[in-house]
């Protein structure tokens, strides 16, 4: 797979650009606050739908621009294909905007108009690495949560339905326990309603669990293959799934608590049911694992009417990485962090060759300054000439000559594009 011609117009800080892509190398260097990543960000998009770092639609939209558009051509499973958006402010915005101006979206695969993102999921595959995605280590939860579904719902577009029904039923639960909170005593119609809400639950989160076991047993064996390689065989990858639901604990003063809290003062451990493993749940049937969450659920009844949120489910969960039985995001040095974010990254990559039968493009914003020497070599020998590569940086120098050999090189200077080789 690989992108041709990228054109844009009144993206991010880009008034209008137009940049052809080599089926091989890319690389795109600028000072910072240039459109490196404004650049990437658009590839991104068409990728996955939506922005990993745009709060609102809007703030993609050039300040002061009536509306905005990008355009990808890419040759994908043989065939040449095109994905773009376009986007049209309500009104126009500025760069401290208040909230009202809203833009709207509108997605087109092959020039035909989509009705939701679905529509261009699983098309254009990319695998993106940038200095954020240390935050797999170091971030929340959400973070590993939402690499893992991303990777699914790009594998497996329908999936995407499901994760969207899922977070609709957990707000809807929130509200109704909230509102049941309030009120003090549950009728029966309360115990019904609630109960409605609980199989929403139980019913999507299992697919979604089962979907995240699947991936990361997949996953796994590739992320522990580059592991090794990177460390000389000194460092042994594991990846455990926490079923946050299993360890909730009683807080002595209960506060409105964030979901992402891994708070542990905790004072006494509330009610458990008996502990399932990864490996355990990953053998449950569906109606069984839906039957589990279930009961935990009733277990955890008057706890989360008392924090008002939905304590079971996989919008809690937690992976956890160990270095040689060690959670990494505790004891690993901050290289070794790298190392294991680099093996993820490798490991999303060969997971999405194996599933379209053909490498997916890999874009590397500035991530060659987060990585050491060797680290950055292996990244790059790794690539090599497998796959199309768009990887920015501010400068050259650290990256092997032989490899800059059949690079296309640009450069971007305050959203302005030129194809040239810098001396
Ligand atoms: N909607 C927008 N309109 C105009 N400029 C924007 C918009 N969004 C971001 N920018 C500008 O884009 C620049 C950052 O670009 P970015 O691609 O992140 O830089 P870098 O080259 O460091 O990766 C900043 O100067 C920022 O102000
Ligand atoms: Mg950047």
């Amino acid at each position: 797979m690989y992108a041709k011609e990228l054109a844009i117009s009144n993206f991010r800080n880009y008034k209008e650009a137009t940049l052809s892509f080599s089926r091989g190398k890319n690389i795109i260097i600028g000072e910072n606050a240039q459109g490196k990543t404004n650049l990437i960000e658009a590839i991104d998009l068409l990728s996955s739908g939506k922005s990993s770092r745009a709060g609102e639609e809007r703030e993609l939209v050039r300040w002061s621009s009536a509306n905005a558009s990008i355009k990808l051509e890419y040759h994908a499973r043989g065939y040449d294909e095109s994905l773009s958006m376009d986007w049209k402010m309500k009104s126009p915005s500025a760069p401290n905007a208040v909230a009202q101006s809203r833009a709207q979206k509108t997605m087109f695969v092959n020039g035909v108009q989509q009705q939701s993102v679905k529509g261009i999921l699983g098309r254009l595959l990319t695998v993106s690495f940038s200095a954020e995605d240390l935050n797999l280590l170091r971030g929340g939860p959400k973070y590993r949560r939402d690499w893992l579904d991303n990777l699914a719902i790009r594998l497996h577009p329908s999936f995407h339905d499901v994760t969207s029904s899922y977070a609709k039923s957990v707000m809807q639960r929130n509200k109704l326990l909230k509102t049941l909170a309030e009120k003090g005593r549950l009728s029966v119609s309360d115990q019904d309603e609630l109960l409605v809400w609980d199989k929403q639950l139980a019913r999507f989160g299992t697919q979604i669990i089962k979907m995240r076991l699947d991936l990361l047993a997949s996953l796994l064996p590739i992320a522990e293959s580059e592991q090794a390689h990177l460390s000389r065989s000194q460092e042994r990858l594991s990846i455990d799934y926490a079923f946050r639901a299993q360890e909730t604990v009683l807080q002595s003063n209960s506060t409105d608590e964030e979901d992402d809290d891994d708070s542990s003062s905790s004072t006494e451990l509330a009610k458990s049911s008996e502990v399932k493993s990864m490996s355990d749940v990953r053998a449950m049937e569906n109606v069984e694992l839906a039957r589990y969450m279930m009961k935990l659920m009733r277990e955890r009844r008057w706890l989360e009417l008392r924090r008002k949120q939905s304590l079971v489910g996989p919008h809690r969960d937690n992976l956890i990485f160990k270095l040689n039985d060690a959670d990494a995001a505790s004891f690993a040095s901050q290289g070794q962090q790298r190392s294991i974010v680099l093996s993820l990254k490798l490991a999303e990559l060969r997971r999405i060759q194996d599933e379209i039968n053909e490498p997916p493009i890999l874009l590397l914003d500035d991530v060659l300054a987060e990585l050491d020497e060797r680290r950055a070599q292996l990244l790059l020998s790794t690539v090599g000439d497998q796959m199309q590569t768009i990887m920015s940086t501010t400068h050259l120098s650290g990256i092997d000559s032989a490899w800059l050999n059949d690079a296309k090189v640009m450069t971007v200077h305050a959203g302005a594009l030129k194809e040239d080789c810098p001396a």
